[in-house]
């Protein structure tokens, strides 16, 4: 089906794009190389089965038990990014963060409460990641779920959690998916446009109309910048800092500009709420992962010297900026 050939491995650009096939390598190389699957892979067709926030070696449908074992024991040594450069969710997931996105499990259970889901929606989700708020989704029973996944192992794990034919998760990128026009009732991406360019989160805003029927609702869950009327400097400061020790482009806008960008292709905003910007924060960890969860990343990032000057930084910036940095949800209609 699909064949594989070793290429040279660069760093993805959001949560380890296209990073399947990562091969074992000597502790302390600088470079690895990865396989590429050649042929794309096509809707409901299962993904390779590496994973990059989990090690390799895993196979495409996990159950729960080996799922969490595995991401309870990160090995560094299974790729040759070092936690220096390797992108901050990415290294956080090695680390067993379950919960990546700005706002924690609050502000996407307040997301999910604002959608509405029902059994008789047809759901997509957008950047799906490991696949925690398509468990959740999946809870509430809809018609139809399908998930868009550039990653694709990340696509492997949501794969594992999705049983029957109505239930799928494609390889695609969220701007232009593929998928029919007016396909869903109800579609929503969390923590995956602050780190696309401007005209990347207007495609992006603009697939999720196409794919939503008249009526339709649409969620979002990312970082924010605060005050609206920030001065430039310091939004330069803050997306420069962001971006250097997070190794991935960070670009969040203010409140006013989340809803612009989603009014200016034709959403109508029913719902604007904010949270701390806490994604590194004892209290919101224990709260976001559990007590043992909390625990277990805590025993991670402690044992790896160079992933925990990583975790380090990254609070050291989100805390530096707290004044300027928050979560914010979004959920919109289509007229
Ligand atoms: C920070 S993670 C967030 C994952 C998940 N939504 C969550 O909140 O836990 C970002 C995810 O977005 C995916 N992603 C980024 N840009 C994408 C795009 N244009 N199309 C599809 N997936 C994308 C990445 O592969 C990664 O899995």
């Amino acid at each position: 089906m699909s064949s594989e050939r070793a290429t040279p491995f660069r760093l993805p650009a959001g949560l380890g794009r296209s990073n399947s096939g990562i091969r074992r390598r000597l502790p302390g190389a600088q470079t690895f190389s990865r396989t590429r699957h050649q042929e794309p892979i096509s809707a409901g067709e299962h993904a390779p089965q590496t994973h990059p926030y989990i090690g390799n070696g895993t196979k495409t449908r996990m159950s729960d038990e080996t799922m969490k074992a595995r991401v309870q024991t990160p090995d560094l040594r299974q790729t040759d990014v070092s936690p220096e450069k390797m992108p901050g969710h990415w290294l956080l997931a090695r680390m067993g963060k379950r919960v990546l996105r700005p706002g924690g499990m609050e502000l996407t259970r307040r997301l999910l409460q604002s959608l509405e889901i029902q059994s008789h929606d047809d759901v997509v989700e957008l950047a799906p990641g490991m696949g925690v708020t398509a468990r959740m989704t999946l809870e509430r029973n809809p018609a139809s779920y399908t998930a868009v996944e550039r990653d694709e192992s990340a696509a492997a794990t949501v794969r594992s959690y999705l049983e029957g034919s109505s239930r799928r998760c494609i390889i695609g990128d969220a701007s232009e998916t593929g998928l029919d026009p007016a396909c869903a009732s109800v579609v929503y991406g969390e923590a995956m446009l602050s780190m696309q360019l401007p005209q990347v989160k207007s495609r992006i805003v603009r697939e999720a109309l196409r794919l939503l029927r008249s009526g339709g609702r649409y969620g979002i869950h990312e970082m924010c910048l605060v005050p609206d009327d920030l001065e430039a400097d310091t939004r330069t400061a803050i997306q420069h800092e962001l971006s250097d020790q997070i190794h991935v482009g960070v670009r969040p806008l203010t409140a006013a500009e989340w809803r612009k960008l989603l009014e200016d292709e034709g959403f109508l905003v029913q719902l604007v709420a904010t949270a701390p910007m806490h994604l590194l924060e004892p209290k919101r960890l224990i709260k976001d992962e559990g007590l043992a969860g909390a625990i277990r990343f805590a025993w991670n990032v402690a044992r790896h010297p160079a992933a925990r000057h990583g975790v380090f930084r990254m609070r050291r910036i989100f805390r530096k900026w707290k004044g300027h940095l928050a979560a914010i949800l979004l959920v919109a209609r289509k007229p």
